[in-house]
């Protein structure tokens, strides 16, 4: 193989990238190399995500409208559904789902199927990428194959095979794909060489790893410390209550410690794409190569019991501080994205808190400004206003993710009682506003009418 041609075509800019899946990694992958210079098609089975990047919108919202524009404009960014535009591509870059089946392993299917489509197109020093979060030895022992086995080429000899793992952390003002460190791992060391100097035109700093499994047990540590740290945190706010002892400041004063503690805080439990995802990826592993791997599993059921316990706690405050029982309250839950400022529901913890009051028989509405409207199995929802009005003519207000956008103070002022099940407020105080990881005895207990 020659790869004087790609790593000339890369120092250019001249090299033509795909990228495959035009979702919330994909697409502000595309968005860099296509601000690198590069030539960039987006590439999805999702007509209305093509249409839209082709029109410059952002189907996804960690993307504004005016990031595509000016790429669309210059012509070095294009969206397809067809994927014969992989025969003109020298790097295909896959960023599709990776999510788990109906009994929770590890879902490949969306990356068997890319990599099917794209051995049709593969070609020799064709770079290909895996950016999808998966499990080790997916890269070399899955993907490879399949391309292999549709293009009749061979990874290492024919064409490049990497892994580089999707760090970004959608709404993070701070770290965006730019400035966040991208891990590289080939299945040859030339493959990690070609692999690291696509990154170095657009990303801040790259990492070359010795091997795939490296770069893909990495991205599954990441994400299942955090889980694991934020459902021992909720563990503790548990423990607290029972205790009597204020979780906040327990974890102010851990914090002090100047080294060897990360904070997490208590919430309704961990949502989304990836956190509560990937360590099922993780535990896959262990249980195929005999280990028993106790961690996952315990952080598992803390994190499916919170939203239920959450609403315990919800129906507590409203007995105690309105004197109704849940069944007959009517109650407004105030963001239902699984993070803040993202409008993404996957997986979100603040959508089973929905769900549990609704079956517990109280009069439910939501507002969320991410989410206008919300499909539960028995019944959709619209997010409803939060105008003064509308507010205070619930028994109770239960703040959920707590999106930026929101107008506490407003929103205290107008509730008759607020329900803190986050961080959100922390430290603000107000006679109506009950912080269910505070002990009850420091919390005033006051409603306004
Ligand atoms: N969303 C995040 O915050 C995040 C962060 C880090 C890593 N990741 C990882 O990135 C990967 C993608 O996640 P996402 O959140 O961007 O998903 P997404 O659902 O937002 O986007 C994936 C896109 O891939 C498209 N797609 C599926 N099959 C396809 C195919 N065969 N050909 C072309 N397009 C196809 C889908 O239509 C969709 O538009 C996952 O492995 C995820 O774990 C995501």
């Amino acid at each position: 193989m020659n790869d004087h041609d790609l790593e000339h075509k890369l120092r250019t800019r001249s090299a033509r990238v795909a990228v495959v899946g035009l979702g919330y990694a994909g697409l502000p992958m595309a968005l860099e190399f296509a601000r690198a210079g590069f030539a960039c098609v987006g590439l999805d089975v999702d007509i209305s995500r093509v249409d839209a990047v082709t029109r410059g919108r952002s189907p996804v919202s960690n993307v504004a409208d005016a990031e595509i524009a000016p790429l669309r404009r210059d012509g070095r960014l294009e969206a397809s559904t067809d994927p014969s535009v992989l025969r003109r591509a020298d790097v295909a870059v896959i960023c599709v789902p990776t999510p788990l089946t109906p009994t929770g392993g590890p879902d490949l299917r969306f990356v068997e199927t890319a990599g099917a489509t794209l051995g049709k197109y593969l070609h020799p020093e064709m770079l290909v990428v895996l950016q999808s979060t998966c499990g080790p030895g997916t890269t070399s022992g899955s993907l490879g194959p399949i391309l292999e086995q549709t293009s009749g080429l061979r990874a290492g000899e024919d064409f490049y095979l990497v892994f580089a793992p999707e760090r970004i952390d959608p709404g993070n003002t701070r770290f965006s794909v730019k400035n966040t460190p991208k891990l590289v791992g080939g299945t040859t060391p030339e493959a990690t060489r070609l692999g690291c100097m696509l990154y170095a035109t657009c990303i801040d700093e790259v990492v070359p790893v010795s091997s795939p499994e490296v770069a893909e047990l990495a991205k599954l540590v990441e994400n299942t410390f955090r889980f694991i740290n934020i459902s021992f945190i909720n563990e503790m706010a548990l423990l607290c209550d029972r205790l009597g002892v204020n979780v906040w400041e327990v974890i102010e004063a851990a914090k002090t410690k100047p080294f060897a503690f990360l904070p997490h805080y208590p919430s309704p439990g961990v949502g989304g794409h990836c956190i509560p995802v990937v360590p099922q990826y993780l535990q896959a592993a262990a249980t195929e190569h005999g280990l028993i791997g106790e961690l996952i599993p315990a952080a598992n059921r803390i994190n499916e019991a919170m939203p239920r316990l959450v609403v315990d706690k919800l129906e507590r405050a409203i007995s105690q501080r309105v004197g109704k029982p849940l069944i007959n309250a009517s109650v407004l839950l105030v963001g239902i994205t699984y993070k803040a400022d993202i409008a993404d529901i996957r997986e979100s913890a603040a959508v089973r808190v929905l769900e549990e009051t609704f079956a517990r028989g109280a009069q439910v509405a939501y507002h969320d400004p991410m989410m206008p409207t919300v499909r539960l199995p028995d019944v959709t929802l619209s997010s409803v206003g939060l105008s003064d009005a509308e507010v205070s003519s619930y028994d109770a207000v239960v703040l959920l993710t707590p999106h930026t956008k929101i107008d506490y103070d407003r929103l205290i002022r107008s509730a008759r009682l607020v329900v803190d099940t986050h961080s959100a407020l922390q430290p603000r105080e107000a006679p109506n506003v009950v912080n269910i990881w505070l002990p009850e005895a420091a919390t005033p207990a006051v409603v306004l009418t």
